[in-house]
């Protein structure tokens, strides 16, 4: 299983985008958080600026919809260049027509769960995605602790793609720390968003190093 690290700029300096996307040029993917007051209580950025972001990112952007409707905004974010576009389960109105448009445009389809939202009602979805986000804080903010509640959901998601034979992606994101990512990647993710983590830390490259490392051991134990 490839261990994918994907840091979010909600963390960034948001005065100085491109060069705090310079900062993690080797990440596997830079974590977009679009949010709009609505689905979430906060408000960060949206299309204009993500298909600025798309064009000067030096790896892969990851976008994250924490938003209403995303059956009507979504499938801009795969035309902009996104080469991954994750809607919440709990916001669309018909997922498998939305995974369908997205990979149509060329992006890879995710769905989020927010921790409290179950995986079972959508394993039969799982082939019409690329990835399963599995929150592991509640949406809306960085810096949050990572919620151990979470862990045998991460369980049940794994277990489900291996079970249907998929090559999906189970991402996490929130709270994913040299101190938790272990217990993640045990748990069966391998795709680790971290935000705090990584852009609070002196040496953003050195942050992704580790996550990475660790991540990978946890695979191997597991
Ligand atoms: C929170 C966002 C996360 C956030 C994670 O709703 O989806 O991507 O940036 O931040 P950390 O890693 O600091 O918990
Ligand atoms: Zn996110």
């Amino acid at each position: 299983m490839d261990v994918l690290i994907s840091p979010s700029i909600l963390s960034a300096d948001f005065a100085n985008l491109e060069r705090d996307l310079g900062r993690v040029a080797t990440a596997d993917m830079v974590h977009v958080d679009v949010m709009d007051q609505h689905f979430v209580p906060n408000l960060t950025l949206g299309l204009p600026v993500v298909e600025r972001l798309v064009q000067v990112s030096p790896v892969p952007v990851d976008t994250h919809l924490m938003i209403e409707d995303p059956d009507r905004w979504a499938p801009g974010f795969a035309e902009a260049g996104a080469a991954s576009v994750t809607f919440h389960a709990e916001a669309a109105r018909a997922p498998v027509r939305l995974a369908r448009e997205l990979r149509r445009l060329g992006a890879r389809a995710g769905l989020a769960l927010r921790p409290a939202t179950p995986v079972e009602p959508f394993v039969d979805l799982l082939p019409e995605v690329d990835m399963v986000l599995v929150m592991t804080v509640e949406p809306g903010f960085g810096g949050q602790s990572f919620l151990d509640v979470t862990l045998p959901k991460i369980r049940r998601a794994r277990r489900a793609v291996e079970e249907a034979g998929l090559d999906v992606w189970v991402e996490v994101d929130g709270g994913i720390s040299t101190e938790t990512v272990e217990r993640a990647a045990e748990a069966g993710a391998n795709v680790f968003v971290a935000g705090s983590a990584v852009y609070g830390a002196d040496d953003a490259a050195v942050a992704i190093d580790d996550l990475r490392r660790l991540a990978a051991a946890a695979h191997r134990h597991a």
